[in-house]
């Protein structure tokens, strides 16, 4: 009963932001502040080299991206959690990824800085540094979360897409181990489980949920797989037996339906069909222009609102940058001088706000995902 009084007034300052998230969504009134904080540096060294992901590409071909540079020091990171915390106050979440963040030197300066600063932080990593020390210096750090991700428990299906050696059995190892940590320390560190829907793997996921859906602390975010502009990846990752699919996606829904742990509700679920069926012609062969042109068919407004509480943040040649919607226009950088909070509620990020409310775009990305308050409330308490 303790710990349930606990976690609710901990999730007070969320449902605070909430409130004024919907005074501004609803009134002419702005005054909401940031509650996600999503930071990726993409000069982030990584030891993997995933057939999915832009960075994995780029090392395969060897291009250095960014290679002028070095990713951003602790130093101007930490300016920025200052900053993140003058803007948001209280009830602010940020999710870090790279390149690989076990491999980011300050990772741990910056987690302690957090942790001073009451913020709930998060990082996902591909899991293969997940050893006794690192487990211990997270579980140490009181870290909100860790995303780690895992394709299929099947080595040969998800070493097909992160094709690292023996990667499967470090990054189960790493899961199992800070499980039992979790546990004999009492943390509350949340572990979730990503995992990229794609054609190879899309059929072992519910092995993955019924592994590890009903441990504790633990859960599973299943996410399409993102198509840029590589087109033979796209051609094979692409999820092309749709009836199949569905059959997935329904066992996945029942499988919620008996308490297994997954991050997604049931529209979302069933929209990840829609959205593999939208870049299929009707000979069942993957085609980007039908994607694209399902995205303008769509033609109902998003109502996005993702500007009203979450920032984006990119590396970019040892500058950061702001953005509220990934596919629109930055809305500031650091190098301006300015302070996070001007920019925030400047014109320019205002202009930003209208346009994403209009957006046509068949988005899937995770933090877009409509879900009702007590839906949320629900997920605070049980993950928490
Ligand atoms: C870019 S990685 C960085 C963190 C870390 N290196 C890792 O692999 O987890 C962050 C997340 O993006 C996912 N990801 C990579 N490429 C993707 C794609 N094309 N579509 C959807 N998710 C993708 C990864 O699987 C991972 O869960
Ligand atoms: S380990 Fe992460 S960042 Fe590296 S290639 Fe794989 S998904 Fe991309
Ligand atoms: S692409 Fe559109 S729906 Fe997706 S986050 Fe941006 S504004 Fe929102």
């Amino acid at each position: 009963m303790r710990n349930f009084v606990k976690r609710l007034w901990s999730g007070f300052p969320f449902f605070l932001k909430e409130i004024s998230y919907l005074i501004s969504k609803f009134t002419p009134f702005f005054i909401a502040r940031p509650r996600s904080v999503y930071i990726s540096f993409y000069d982030l060294v990584c030891d993997g080299l995933c057939i999915m992901c832009s960075a994995g590409i780029a090392k395969k071909k060897g291009i250095k991206r960014n290679a002028s540079t070095e990713p951003i020091s602790g130093e101007k990171f930490a300016q920025l959690i200052k900053q993140l915390k003058k803007l948001s106050g209280k009830g602010l979440l940020v999710s870090f990824t790279g390149g690989e963040p076990l491999l980011y030197k300050p990772l741990f300066e910056i987690l302690e800085l957090c942790r001073k600063e009451k913020i709930k932080f998060s990082f996902t990593t591909n899991g293969y540094l997940l050893n006794d020390c690192n487990i211990k210096k997270i579980i140490d750090s009181k870290l909100f979360n860790i995303g780690i991700s895992i394709e299929s428990l099947n080595p040969e299906i998800n070493e097909k897409m992160r094709p690292v050696p023996n990667g499967t059995k470090k990054t189960l190892k790493g899961i199992d181990k800070l499980i039992i940590e979790r546990e004999k320390s009492k943390s509350d560190l949340s572990i979730n489980l990503k995992c990229v829907i794609t054609q190879l793997n899309y059929s072992t996921i519910p092995d993955l949920v019924k592994k590890y859906g009903k441990i504790k602390g633990v859960f599973i975010t299943p996410q399409p797989y993102n198509e840029f502009d590589v087109p033979e990846v796209a051609e094979k990752l692409w999820v092309k037996d749709t009836g199949k699919f569905r059959e997935v996606i329904n066992e996945l829904i029942l499988l919620k339906e008996q308490g297994y742990s997954i991050n997604a509700d049931l529209d979302t679920l069933k929209g990840f069909i829609t959205y593999f069926e939208s870049g299929l012609d009707e000979h069942g062969v993957y085609r980007r222009d039908l994607l694209k042109q399902s995205m303008k068919d769509k033609l109902i407004y998003n109502d996005c609102t993702i500007g009203y509480s979450t920032i984006f943040i990119y590396s970019d040649n040892g500058d950061l940058t702001y953005w509220l919607c990934p596919y629109m226009h930055s809305i500031g950088q650091f190098s301006e001088g300015k302070m996070l909070e001007e920019i925030w509620f400047s014109k320019k990020a205002m202009m930003v706000r209208e346009k994403t409310r209009k957006c046509l775009r068949f988005c899937n990305l995770s933090c877009t995902r409509k879900q009702p308050l007590l839906d949320k409330i629900l997920i605070y308490l049980r993950i928490k």
